[in-house]
């Protein structure tokens, strides 16, 4: 059984090679701690490989003092950070939330946008109107737990949903800011956000097992549909000649 046998001496040299501190200089998969999400292109690791390693925008770096949000996206042009929780390269999604356990504060506060970066939002986007309501409010919508408490409850809903009925009378408002909003995903701003990115394009590649997707070399904007093992191989040769 050889190819059992190339997979166990694999897993085995990546076990050894892809722990955090010895993470490759060469381009190859990477990551920041054991439970988070694999980190290759078009995304790179800022402080431990070359640019070229990743596609423009698409930089991160790891956040040691974080378990769960342990890599970090910044959007260039505002220096916003965001937690990344979850990559999908086949369908090119990303799934992100904010390193302070509260994201519905940073719709509330408007606190970002992502115009200037590779990404856009997935599911359409609603006028919500932010709300601090007393409790005699008789409104049934989810709270945003991290910005209420047993005295008052602050809440987003969608802007149209607001009327001059009695209910709303003891809320008063906050903020309006553009939500992702749409079935059957309503409420999940309250805890992260779904980008995707559309360049590059390596679904072509990523549809395809044991393949990934690259740059053609490090000199060149072309993409590259590579053998995934020989690319990590690589990177464990390289690290063996550098003497880790
Ligand atoms: C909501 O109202 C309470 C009491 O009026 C106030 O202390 C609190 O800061 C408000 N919260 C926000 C997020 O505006
Ligand atoms: C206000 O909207 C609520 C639903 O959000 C609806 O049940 C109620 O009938 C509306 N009231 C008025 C006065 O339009
Ligand atoms: C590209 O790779 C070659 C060989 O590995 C290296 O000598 C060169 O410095 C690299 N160029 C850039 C721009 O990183
Ligand atoms: C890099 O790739 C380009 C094509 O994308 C090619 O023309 C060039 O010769 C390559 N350079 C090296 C050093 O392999």
């Amino acid at each position: 059984m050889p190819a059992l046998i190339e997979y166990f001496l694999i897993s085995f040299l990546l076990f050894f090679f892809f722990i955090p501190h010895l993470s490759a200089t060469t381009c190859g998969e990477s990551t920041c701690t054991s439970t988070s999400p694999q980190i290759r292109f078009p995304f790179w690791l800022k402080d431990l490989q070359p640019s070229t390693c990743g596609y423009e925008g698409f930089g991160l770096t790891c956040n040691p003092r974080h378990r769960w949000q342990s890599i970090l996206f910044t959007v260039p042009s505002s220096s916003r950070h965001f937690a990344i929780q979850e990559i999908d390269y086949l369908n090119q999604n990303v799934w992100i939330t904010d390193p302070n356990n509260c994201f519905p504060r940073r719709f509330m506060d408007n606190d970002f946008s992502f115009d200037s970066s590779p990404f856009s939002y997935v599911h359409a986007l609603e006028r919500f109107t932010f709300l601090n309501c007393s409790y005699q409010a008789e409104v049934s919508y989810p709270p945003i737990s991290c910005l209420s408490n047993e005295h008052y409850m602050v809440t987003g809903v969608p802007s149209e949903w607001i009327n001059s009925s009695k209910a709303w009378s003891s809320c008063s408002v906050i903020s309006e800011a553009l939500v992702p909003f749409s079935a059957p995903y309503e409420w999940d701003y309250l805890n992260g956000l779904e980008l995707e990115w559309y360049v590059p394009n390596c679904r072509f590649c990523e549809a395809v097992p044991g393949k990934v997707c690259g740059f053609d070399n490090n000199t060149s904007s072309k993409l590259r549909c590579s053998n995934a093992i020989l690319i990590q191989l690589t990177v464990i040769l390289s690290n063996i000649a550098r003497g880790l």
